[in-house]
């Protein structure tokens, strides 16, 4: 069976208990979920979240053995508190967040996502989502895209990635787009395909990918029981950063501006910090699969209010 990126280390971190309620929130073909119902057997529960109805039909046929024990929905990790408060579960003891693109989306062609096949420029995780990155690559104009580019796919040559769109769009398919940029740029990191940021940065932009990880940060942290633990995997600085910032505030009982001689935040630590540094694949797993590389896992234990 083919494991998902950083599995051994996901499941210690969250160390699942028997009779521990867990949410896996970024479910996918349901690979770390499984792993977390294993080791919660013979009664932990868990409730697995995707928005991709593909996801979630490939997880419930992976999963069928866990049936009793696991819930899964069609929803947005956006709506946590919600889900959490449907099913009446009040504090859970774990939570995972696997960002991103999983390997069924960037292998199936027609989804878009990869530069390496031909197919619609779509990048939706939610095929009920409106917007696809056809509309944003024809429709935005030179600066608007240059920006996008630039803040989501800190692509250094944005400018000039943008005129080349703007001066041959329409573009309807990923290898044209692949083909423009590459022309634009003529040569990316070496390693790296010269779309690689282009690409990243439609699908964030897509998918609101940033905003849908900062609402759901403080939903994560108000749904963990006592010494429930969140690990979370990002697969680009642009998040891993939101997620460092975020463990850091919340890891810290004052966050006053330096140098100011009294609290006046009145903040309290909410969590604490498993790993300062980030837990991040071993040479071995990026070697059987180079999608881990960039993989970066961090983990924090809820810590008591008082
Ligand atoms: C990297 S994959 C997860 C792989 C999974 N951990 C496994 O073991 O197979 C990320 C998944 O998150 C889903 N996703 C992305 N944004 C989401 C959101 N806002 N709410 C719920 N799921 C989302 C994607 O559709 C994708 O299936």
């Amino acid at each position: 069976m083919h494991r998902p990126v950083l599995y051994q280390e996901i499941i210690h971190a969250l160390s699942p208990q028997r009779g521990g309620y867990y949410v896996d929130a970024t479910l996918g073909a349901g690979g770390h979920a499984r792993g977390i119902l294993e080791a919660s057997s013979p009664d932990g529960r868990l409730l697995g979240l995707d928005v991709d109805p593909q996801a979630l039909e490939l997880a419930r046929e992976q999963l069928s053995a866990f049936s009793t024990r696991a819930i899964l929905v069609r929803a947005s990790y956006t709506s946590l508190s919600k889900q959490l408060a449907e099913l009446g579960w009040t504090a859970v003891e774990g939570i995972l967040l696997d960002l991103g693109v999983s390997s069924m989306q960037v292998d199936t062609a027609e989804r878009g996502f990869s530069f390496h096949a031909d197919a619609p420029l779509d990048m939706r995780f939610d095929p009920e989502n409106p917007l696809r990155a056809v509309d944003l690559v024809n429709e935005l104009d030179e600066d608007e895209l240059a920006d996008l580019l630039y803040t989501y796919g800190e692509e250094q040559r944005a400018r000039q990635v943008a005129r080349a769109i703007v001066k041959t769009r329409p573009l309807y398919t990923t290898r044209q787009l692949a083909q423009v940029v590459s022309t634009a740029t003529r040569s990316g990191r070496p390693g790296m395909h010269p779309a690689t940021r282009t690409f990243q940065a439609l699908r964030i932009a897509v998918n609101g990918e940033l905003d849908a990880l900062e609402q759901v940060l403080p939903q994560a942290v108000a749904a963990l029981a006592e010494g429930g633990r969140l690990a979370l995997i990002s697969f680009h600085s642009l998040e891993d950063r939101i997620v460092k910032q975020y463990f850091r505030r919340e890891s810290q009982d004052c966050v006053c501006p330096p140098r100011q001689p009294v609290c006046t935040c009145g903040h309290r630590a909410t969590l604490h910090l498993v790993n300062r540094r980030p837990i991040q694949p071993q040479p071995a797993e990026i070697q059987e699969n180079p999608r881990s590389r960039s993989a970066r896992l961090r983990v924090a234990v809820k810590l008591a209010i008082i």
